[in-house]
This record gives C-alpha cells, sequence and structure tokens, in this order.
C-alpha cells in the first residue's frame, strides 16, 4: 500500500532521513522505531506532506504523492497523530473532532451563507461521525469537555479520534503510548487492533520496545537517518547491529 523508496531529507548539512526504503502491506502494523533523532517523526512528515524530500519516492496504492501538501496528502486517504500533543486546547473533543473534517465537507461558500439543507444535513453527518469515532477510541463520556481538561492519555485518544474523522487507509502514530500508564498502554494497544479491524494499516513509531513488540507485524530500524534493519519483530531483537545501535554494544 505505501512504498517508500531511496527517501532523502536534507537540513543544511545534516542529513536527516538517507535513502530510506520500505513497503507495508494493506492491513499490516508497520513500527518505525530507532534511537532519539533517528529520523522516524522526519519521516513522518514527508509521508505526511509536512516537508518535502530533498530525494526518493513516496507512493500510495501505486500512486505518486511526493511533495504533495499535507491536506491532498489527506484527501489521498493519509492521516496522523503528532509526538507533542496538537490539539486546539480550547475547543471541546467533538469540536476538535469537527476541525478534522472540513476536507469532508463539500458545500461551497454560497450554500454556507445561506445555510442551505445540504450544509445542515453535511453538519449532522460530520457530528455523527465525530461520535462515533469518540466512541470508537472509548472517550465518549468526554465528548463536551475542552481537550485541556482531559487527561494525557485521553488527549491522545482524542489526537487518534480526529485522524480516524477523515476515513483514512492509513493512520501515522507518532508515539501514541508516550506519557501513559500501563493500563493505558495496554487499552491503546487493544485500539490498535481494533483500528486494523476498521481496515486501516498502521505505520507507528514508538519507543517503549514490549509494547512494540508485542504489536506490530513488522518493523523497520532508523539509525542516524539510514535503514539499520527491516523484518519481524523476533528477528529485529536479536538483530546485532540493532542491539549495538540501542544498547552501544554490551
Ligand atoms: N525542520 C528541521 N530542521 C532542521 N533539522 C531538523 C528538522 N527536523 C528534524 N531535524 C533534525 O533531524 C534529525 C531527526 O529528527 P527527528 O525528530 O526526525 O528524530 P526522531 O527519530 O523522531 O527522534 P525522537 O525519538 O527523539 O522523536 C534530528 O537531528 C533533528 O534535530
Ligand atoms: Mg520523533
Amino acid at each position: 500500500m505505501l512504498n517508500i523508496k531511496d527517501l532523502t531529507i536534507k537540513f543544511g548539512g545534516l542529513v536527516a532521513v538517507n535513502e530510506l526504503s520500505f513497503e507495508i502491506n494493506q492491513g499490516e502494523i508497520f513500527g518505525l522505531i530507532g534511537p532519539n533523532g533517528a529520523g522516524k517523526t522526519t519521516c513522518f512528515n514527508m509521508i505526511s506532506g509536512s516537508l518535502k524530500p530533498t530525494s526518493g519516492k513516496i507512493e500510495l496504492d501505486n500512486e505518486n504523492i511526493t511533495g504533495l501538501p499535507m491536506y491532498k496528502i489527506n484527501e489521498k486517504g493519509i492521516a496522523r497523530t503528532y509526538q507533542n500533543i496538537n490539539l486546539f486546547g480550547n475547543m471541546t473533543a467533538m469540536e476538535n473532532c469537527l476541525v478534522g473534517q472540513h476536507s469532508e465537507m463539500n458545500s461551497g461558500l454560497f450554500s454556507s451563507v445561506l445555510r442551505t439543507s445540504k450544509q445542515r444535513q453535511e453538519e449532522k453527518e460530520a457530528k455523527e461521525k465525530a461520535l462515533e469515532v469518540l466512541d470508537f477510541v472509548g472517550i465518549s463520556d468526554r465528548v463536551n469537555d475542552i481537550s485541556v481538561s482531559l487527561s494525557y492519555g485521553e488527549q491522545r485518544l482524542l489526537e487518534i479520534a480526529r485522524a480516524l474523522v477523515s476515513n483514512p487507509k492509513l493512520i501515522l502514530l507518532d508515539e501514541p503510548a508516550a506519557g501513559m500508564n500501563l493500563t493505558e498502554k495496554n487499552n491503546l494497544m487493544n485500539l490498535i487492533l481494533k483500528i486494523r479491524e476498521r481496515g486501516v494499516t498502521v505505520l507507528v513509531v514508538e519507543h517503549d520496545m514490549k509494547f512494540i513488540m508485542n504489536l506490530v507485524d513488522r518493523i523497520c530500524v532508523l539509525n542516524y537517518g539510514s535503514e539499520l534493519a527491516t523484518g519481524l519483530p523476533e528477528d529485529i531483537q536479536t538483530n546485532p547491529d540493532v542491539i549495538e545501535a540501542y544498547l552501544g554494544g554490551s
């Protein structure tokens, strides 16, 4: 489904991602791991369209999406969450989800002014969709609470809900378990499995090794922007290069 080929980005003299290639199959839960500064978030930024690669190619279902603007890539079916929570703090959970749906609403300015029945119908459907995803991630009791009043774990779930609102084929989760306690992490793992059951393919960055190894089908390991290894969790865990990169040899 997603085909990354020789993806490279340079910031001045720093090659943050260097000729990275991997493929993700439809229905897969795919992990991207690596030490701090390895280039994982930069990779997400290129796939989701917030950074343009210096060279290389990104294909979604055989269509070249390299360098398209973020809203276009979202329309093509890729949604993401952020490593640093990126919600509108003074808006409710529902409102944060409605903001995510603008590209889905089709009625133009003219009908907005007149509030046509088409627009009222779209608003109704957008609200229903938001309620569905908020319930799906397990925070239906927080629908009308402003997002800063949600716990850290709930805010992470709200970010996932907001990403799901656009009906993506592929969701990118950047450290979704960061700051969660063990119970929240277990619930999150079940939620990610449920996301796959919905028909959404998952690419996840996470530092918690137990979490990632138990969750994903395959893993790509990045180190200093380059691919160190790609494979099954059990092979990655015993790969000497990976152990060296994480533990410094001993
Ligand atoms: N916009 C930018 N301009 C300049 N350098 C950048 C930019 N974005 C990222 N970098 C650099 O690129 C490298 C990779 O950063 P990135 O955030 O992708 O790492 P990461 O693997 O997500 O790390 P972490 O696990 O700490 O989140 C780092 O050296 C970072 O400082
Ligand atoms: Mg990061």
